[in-house]
């Protein structure tokens, strides 16, 4: 289980040092607007992930008057991950005291749920927004999943480069697209299965927070269902050269969400697509904990927005049935104190030009 026993949060944004000890429960982050709550959040998803959720460019998020920034989290049985970014020297990533390569290991430590106001791009954003939503379940449920994916990103790096010359080389060609399609059908399969035992259980957590009649979630493989992947490319061959880069295969995997004929995101209103959303992330928890018994953290940020205080309730019983550790941020504490049961494990801490106040 993962759970954050200790964060120290130096130079990130407004963040100029802060130590705090979270509950490993519930916490709660407040205060004023521009105060630093998102930032503390972003701080933790960058020690998990290595990325910002709303920048992409890292550089932004090191305090504008510093040269680098770190962040350093204790996890329970001793596990501890640091995390160094610097505008000169890229970035150094400790797990454990081992430097890292990539965030492979630490994610796995550290699998991290984010429900906040980009949540409705998974309805609405483009089809890569919905499969890094899919490969986060299937990466911290199959453990080869990973190395698939990163060499088929490969693999299709250099079919690309392949299409773009001038005059096509096909015994090269014919070489990476016999690995591509091996291991697009293995990523296929793995999510296809994913998605089988995924489904059911969003469909028992759905109706716990709004009833969507004609919700169909459907996975769409990135080519034609009835062929192989081999089969498409070949098929797609000319195209591709067209176009200089692959227009089939894994990397063109996407979920239809829909209502009826409608796209999910045209019909619901802001507040029910909030609800749909959390609903499948807290259903990907549920799952990830009944196949290997891990929770997850939670960063919610500025739930209030959008959700009226019965959602809010509702959204804040599933996640404590999930026993998982949850960083939640609102301006006035009072808006999300009384959504949680009163012998949950609860930390309060007080966000005020960068300082954080434990309370
Ligand atoms: N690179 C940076 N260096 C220093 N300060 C920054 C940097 N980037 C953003 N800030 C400032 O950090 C502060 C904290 O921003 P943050 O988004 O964390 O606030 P917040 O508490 O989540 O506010 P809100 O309630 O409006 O969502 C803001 O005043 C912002 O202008
Ligand atoms: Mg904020």
């Amino acid at each position: 289980m993962a759970t954050i026993c200790r964060l120290d949060v130096l130079r990130v944004r407004n963040l100029s040092g802060v130590q705090i000890r979270p509950a490993d429960r519930v916490n709660i982050i407040f205060g004023n607007n521009g105060s630093g709550k998102t930032s503390l959040l972003e701080a933790i998803y960058m020690l998990g992930l290595g990325r910002s959720f709303r920048s992409s460019k890292i550089e932004s998020v090191i305090d504008t008057k510093s040269d680098d920034c770190v962040i350093f989290a204790e996890l329970d049985a001793g596990v501890s991950i640091g995390l160094n970014k610097s505008r000169k020297q890229g970035h150094l990533l400790k797990l454990l005291g081992e430097r890292q390569k990539s965030w492979v290991d630490t994610a796995r430590h550290l699998p991290l749920q984010i429900i906040n106001s980009d949540s409705f791009s998974l309805l609405e954003g483009s089809p890569k927004i919905r499969r890094k939503f899919l490969d986060w379940g299937v990466f911290h449920v199959e453990h080869e999943f990973a190395l698939a994916w990163r060499k088929a990103n490969k693999c299709l790096a250099q079919r690309n480069l392949l299409l773009k010359q001038k005059r096509l080389d096909k015994t090269q060609l014919e070489a990476w697209d016999t690995e591509f399609s091996q291991l697009g059908t293995q990523i296929d399969e793995q999510r296809k299965v994913y998605m089988e035992t995924f489904l059911p259980i969003l469909n028992d957590a759905l109706p716990r927070l709004i009833e969507i009649p004609d919700l169909k979630i459907t996975y769409e493989r990135g080519w034609d269902a009835d062929a192989t992947l081999a089969q498409a490319l070949a098929v797609s061959l000319d195209r591709d050269i067209r176009y200089g880069a692959t227009q089939t295969g894994p990397h063109r995997a996407d979920l239809s969400i829909k209502i009826g004929r409608n796209a999910a995101a045209d019909v619901l209103s802001r507040g029910q697509q909030k609800l749909l959303v959390s609903a499948m992330k807290i259903a990907q928890s549920q799952l990830l904990y009944k196949l290997t018994e891990e929770k997850g953290v939670y960063l919610i940020d500025d739930l209030p927005s959008e959700l009226d205080n019965e959602n809010r309730v509702l959204i804040c019983k599933l996640l404590e049935e999930l026993g998982c550790q949850i960083f939640i941020t609102c301006v006035d504490a009072d808006e999300i104190e009384n959504c949680w049961s009163t012998d949950i494990s609860t930390g309060k801490f007080h966000v005020e030009h960068g300082k954080i106040v434990t309370l």
